[in-house]
């Protein structure tokens, strides 16, 4: 029987770009979405942009809009970077909807009416210039552990540590740097621990993964506290009602997206919300998330629901996070990718069957090795699935008039019967989230495939008459295969799979790859054309090179490997004289500079571009000297060519020092 299923991946921020990291997620769910509609289950993919909170305010002040137009900017690209990334979702709506107010009012007003609402007297920080209360993220001084300036209220840059605003040393508001002042302030808390015993029976279902059920354990042993819901004007979000000035801290609406995006497609599609989320709903409700946010999603969020008299979720799937190359994602390798920057250069299919070749129903994180994604994904994809079809295809066009035979011979009869055996083993490795195990089985029957056509070599053997038959039957063979294979396949690579039903006129549905015989007799097929091409090396790097961000040395980056003296001296050191300074369209942090080595050199120019843009303007540079690496080889960066290195120090930002003008050097003065 057909399952009603709702499913979900969270919510990204709307205060910046979808990355590989990201996509992570929206592949994982959108393969078992795939899956789901793929076996006739009434599946929907509900998504949104989490619109709120005190980032977007800030970014949108940085970028001098609206919080509403930066919004608005950013879920247009997200939901292009999804559509590209062949992330199909029912629905993508945002928090800051219409929608998401009346849900959000009325759980909070239920909670509130069942008694589980408090209020409490807080201290907090307060801007006595402007009369504000002031966000952790307002307020900036010194890191109470080391001394680092201008820190946020809630960690340190420099050295990772994590504080209360209050522990900040000189801190000032960065609103109109006011020392702040400790002021008494009204909170509004959700009592978490009036849910103790339905979580604790929660916590104890069987479908929760084992490490997730630990934490919660943990979190549980250490009792749960009441959640604080409000923050105060000013606050992008939603005022809460009947308490003026004060909103709901984002974290209180974001779930709450989901109801929202599933109440816009339903109006739109005319389907039944309450079904959905009715307390006696007999759908099925899955979350996709990282194992970041399973504390929201897996305390709070059923707390809030079962308060508030809806049903709970099925069931929280979490995720690992994203390494690339062993390492987290890093802006200075080039390894913090963008989904565009990807798309730039490479098909999204690759990704998506990288990661389903990795991805398990665990929380481990999850690596992408660029040289293994490469070797992989040219490997089974092209060299092996892909394989089968390209040498089979041309002789049944070109002898057979594109007519397949069934009749195959007791070997590929054998070989089909066993693909088609496997059907179910596949099918419940994608249910149960074990995609790197049905991608090993996929692979497996194409490596059988592969070897009953090599040991025919039917470019040899086409070559004489009396092998026709024989021919004919292991390439039919071939395709038959490959039509089963890249069905199995089909929630991983729609595109790829739907390329592959028109080439052999057919569609792949769960059902009908269940039971799966052989086409037809004479089933014709139409003409073959490339379905993928390998991955180019050139393209990775390409794209390495393209996400490559300067960014300002920093004190607390731990000393470099040790160099030897001959390296150190193969350095050559210039004093050079910045004579043109420009703005560089489209880059947040270059200046491009014209340097002047300067006499010794014969005059040479150099265009460089230098990532300190954050604490000069051109005018203030021009003019000035710098100490560049003079011989570096140039190095084309996304902007034009960059043929030296302008050396400067400092923490970033708003510091970033080069030498002093009056330091009495000259351009073209060597430095050792
Ligand atoms: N806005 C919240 C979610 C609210 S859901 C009601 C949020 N947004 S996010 O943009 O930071 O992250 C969105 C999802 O992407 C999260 O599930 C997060 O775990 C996941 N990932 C973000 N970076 C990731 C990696 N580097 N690797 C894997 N998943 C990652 O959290
Ligand atoms: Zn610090």
């Amino acid at each position: 029987m057909s399952k009603s299923i709702l499913v979900t991946s969270a919510l990204p921020y709307a205060n910046g770009s979808i990355h590989i990291g990201h996509l992570v997620e929206y592949i994982q769910t959108d393969i078992w979405v795939r899956f789901q509609k793929m076996c006739g289950n009434d599946c929907i993919y509900i998504c949104a942009d989490d619109a709120h909170g005190t980032p977007i305010m800030l970014r949108a002040q940085q970028e001098g809009i609206s919080p509403e137009e930066l919004i608005a900017k950013v879920k247009q690209e997200h939901e292009k970077d999804f559509a590209d990334f062949l992330i199909d979702f029912d629905n993508y709506h945002s928090t800051h909807s219409e929608e998401n107010k009346k849900h959000a009012t009325t759980i909070y007003e239920r909670l509130k009416e069942n008694g589980h609402i408090t209020t409490k007297t807080v201290t907090d920080l307060f801007d006595p210039k402007e009369n504000i209360f002031l966000p952790d993220r307002f307020v900036k001084g010194e890191c109470p552990k080391c001394n680092a300036k201008d820190q946020y209220g809630d960690n340190c840059e420099a050295c990772g540590s994590t504080y209360t605003p209050a522990d900040l040393i000189n801190p000032y508001s960065s609103v109109s740097g006011a020392t702040p002042i400790q002021k008494e302030n009204l909170h509004y808390f959700f009592k978490l621990n009036d849910f103790k015993d339905m979580l604790q029976q929660w916590i104890n279902q069987d479908n929760l993964q084992p490490e997730i059920t630990n934490k919660l354990k943990e979190w549980f042993e250490s009792g749960l506290q009441d959640w604080d819901i409000s923050r105060d004007a000013p606050y992008f979000g939603f005022e809460i009602p009947d308490a003026p000035g004060k909103y709901f801290y984002v974290w209180l609406d974001a779930p709450i997206g989901y109801m929202a995006s599933l109440q816009q497609y339903c109006e739109r599609t005319g389907k039944d919300f309450d079904s959905y989320w009715n307390k006696d709903s007999n759908a099925q409700v899955y979350h996709f998330i990282g194992k970041d946010i399973a504390y929201f999603h897996m305390l709070f969020w059923p707390a809030m629901l079962h308060g508030a008299n809806y049903r709970i979720p099925t069931a929280v799937f979490c995720h690992g996070f994203l390494t690339v190359d062993g390492a987290k994602m890093s802006k200075s390798r080039g390894t913090f990718i963008k989904a565009r920057t990807y798309l730039d250069h490479l098909n999204p299919e690759y990704l998506r069957y990288y990661f389903a070749a990795k991805l398990g129903p665990g929380v481990n994180d999850l690596d992408l090795n660029l040289d293994d994604f490469q070797q992989r994904v040219n490997s089974d994809v092209v060299g092996k699935l892909v394989n089968i079809a390209s040498r089979c295809a041309g002789f049944i066009t070109k002898k057979y008039d594109n007519k397949l035979t069934a009749n195959f011979n007791e070997e590929c009869t054998h070989a089909f019967d066993l693909a088609v055996e496997k059907n179910n083993q596949i099918k419940s490795y994608y249910e149960a989230r074990k995609y790197s195990e049905a991608m090993r089985v996929i692979m497996s029957l194409a490596d059988i495939a592969n070897q009953i056509i090599d040991a025919h070599k039917p470019w040899e053997r086409i070559k004489e008459d009396k092998n026709r038959t024989e021919v004919h039957q292991v390439c039919s063979f071939g395709l038959n295969i490959f039509c089963l294979l890249i069905g199995y396949l089909k929630p991983v690579l729609p595109e790829l799979a739907s390329k592959s039903e028109s080439f052999l006129n057919t569609e792949f549905t769960w059902e009908n790859l269940y039971n799966c015989k052989p086409m037809p007799e004479d089933h014709e097929i139409n003409k073959f054309k490339p379905l993928i091409t390998r991955i180019e090396k050139e393209l990775v790097d390409k794209m390495i090179e393209d996400s490559k961000v300067e960014t300002a040395p920093k004190a607390s980056d731990p000393i470099s490997d040790e160099i030897t003296f001959d390296d150190f001296a193969k350095l050559d050191f210039r004093i050079a004289k910045i004579v043109k300074a420009e703005h560089v369209e489209g880059a947040d942090k270059l200046l491009q500079l014209t340097l002047d080595l300067g006499e010794p050199t014969g005059g040479i120019q150099k265009n460089v571009f230098a990532g300190i843009k954050s604490a000069y303007s051109p005018e203030e540079v021009e003019g000035r000297l710098t100490v560049v690496v003079a011989n570096l080889a140039p190095r084309k960066m996304r902007f034009g060519m960059s043929e030296g290195m302008v050396l400067a120090a400092g923490p970033g930002d708003k510091d970033i020092f080069l030498l002093q003008p009056d330091s009495g050097a000259k351009a073209g003065m060597r430095v050792k």
